[in-house]
């Protein structure tokens, strides 16, 4: 896996932050053990609440494609800071292994690495039922 073309596709979705409200745009890249990247930006809605990061737009792009093995995720802002995913995003990608690698991007696409196991430790966790 090469950090700099998902870092690349990460700042390349980032144009497309729909951010009228805070004007804070955020890009994420999301690659699947299968090779493909799903790109997303977050989308603010006038009734706060319900803004969408764009680390969560991209794993919702990406299940809602049958992919749901993945070895890393990438979220850049306009910042000197390595962007790093809230919370809410942190569960969404433990949910789906908590191998992942999380590349922390900053606008100048330097970066710093973690597995989602060490940005989410102790995650919560729900017994799936298995076939
Ligand atoms: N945001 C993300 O897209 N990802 C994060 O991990 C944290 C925050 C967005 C949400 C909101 O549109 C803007 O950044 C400011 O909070």
């Amino acid at each position: 896996m090469n950090p700099q073309e998902l870092i690349q596709a990460a700042l390349d979705a980032k144009k497309h932050a729909y951010v009228p409200y805070s004007k804070f745009p955020v890009g994420a890249a999301l690659l699947t053990k299968s090779g493909k990247i799903y790109t997303g930006c977050n989308v603010e809605i006038g009734s706060i609440g319900l803004t969408i990061c764009a680390e969560r737009t991209a794993v919702v792009k990406a299940v809602s494609e049958g992919e749901k093995e993945f070895s890393a995720i990438c979220c850049v802002a306009d910042t000197e800071e390595y962007c790093s995913p809230c919370g809410a995003c942190r569960q969404f990608i433990a949910e789906f292994g908590m191998d992942t690698v999380v590349i922390m991007a900053n606008k100048h696409g330097d970066y710093k690495t973690a597995p989602i196991s060490g940005l989410l430790p102790h995650a919560f966790v729900l017994d799936k039922e298995l076939d």
